[in-house]
């Protein structure tokens, strides 16, 4: 089978270094696509991707590790499940990952596009991928406005089926051109390979249809950090988006601010929530909460930024 224009644009102009993409440990794979799930190439490979191998080099390290160790080598990289998940994953397959898709599937923190992403390029098994950006060149691509994810896969496939030979290098290359190409506000189409074949290129942004934005939740809470003795108290996250993350007390009703210190207000913004917080201190006696760190072992557990923000504001 003869290489389409895709594949020849990759070899030339593809991102070959990337460390996932020099590597054939299949480990190192997996764990770059869960990382890259939610996260920017560049954030991964500056804080998160060597710092993360070097503390857990190999799975039965990750699995043999504690979930607090895990989650404070994902810190800061957020959506938080993700990290619980790779070392459930870990303590599942006892060092060795599965190959097929249908294997990837069933493990925690993978679905549909991770599990053919992680098989094409850590096992070299010749099946498409479906991600956001994946997505997006499809839309433009066969010029459709509104697609449920069984079409995208057909379609997917229909663009995968030419270079069915050539899965990695096409898989990948979809990858590079939906980040620097196929982009979401500022399409490059006069260098895109796929130019000339691509159905939607005389107005790539009429595709897909643009969804209502949804508005943020403006969250108002008020965060205590409690105080003994030059320690501070701190309390397991239950929220589905910090879970696991230690984190300070946080209430949703007025405090009576007699009874506390005003310490300054701390904003963060998550993916769909802005939170707003003030920021309180109170010295307590010590067996009125369960968990209290020094300043040396507050250094060794995972807190959320904004947790991060009000401790800044102590100082
Ligand atoms: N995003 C998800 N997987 C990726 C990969 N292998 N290379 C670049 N970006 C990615």
């Amino acid at each position: 089978m003869n290489k389409t224009p895709l594949i020849l644009w990759y070899e030339k102009h593809g991102r070959h270094d990337l460390p996932w993409r020099t590597t054939t440990n299949a480990y190192h794979i997996y764990l770059s696509e869960i990382m890259l799930q939610q996260t920017q190439v560049k954030t991964v490979l500056e804080r998160f991707y060597f710092q993360f191998l070097d503390k857990f080099p190999t799975l039965e390290s990750l699995s043999s590790a504690s979930v607090d160790d895990v989650l404070k080598a994902w810190e800061g990289l957020g959506y938080y499940t993700r990290a619980r998940n790779i070392h459930k994953t870990a303590q599942l397959v006892k060092n060795k990952l599965p190959q097929t898709p249908e294997e990837l599937l069933a493990l925690p923190g993978i679905g549909p596009s991770t599990a053919n992403a992680i098989a094409c390029f850590a096992f070299g098994i010749n099946v498409p991928i479906l991600d956001g950006n994946v997505k997006r060149i499809l839309y433009r691509y066969y010029k459709t406005k509104v697609a449920n994810d069984k079409e995208l896969w057909q379609l997917s496939t229909k663009l995968f089926k030419p270079n069915f030979n050539f899965a990695y290098e096409h898989n990948q290359a979809l990858m590079d051109i939906g980040s620097s190409i196929c982009t979401r506000t500022n399409p490059k189409c006069e260098i895109c390979p796929l130019n000339g074949k691509c159905l939607g290129q005389s107005s790539p942004l009429e595709y897909p249809t643009k969804k209502a934005k949804k508005k943020k939740e403006v969250r108002e809470r008020y965060l205590v950090i409690y105080t003994c003795n030059h320690q501070v108290a701190l309390f397991k996250n239950e929220s589905n988006l910090l879970k696991g993350l230690w984190s300070f007390a946080q209430y949703s009703d007025e405090l009576n601010e007699s009874e506390y210190i005003y310490k300054g207000e701390l904003k963060h913004e998550y993916s769909h929530i802005s939170l707003r917080a003030r920021v309180y201190t109170k010295e307590v006696e010590q067996k009125k909460f369960d968990f209290w760190f020094d300043e040396e072992s507050l250094q060794n557990i995972a807190l959320s930024k904004a947790d991060h923000k009000a401790l800044a504001l102590l100082s």
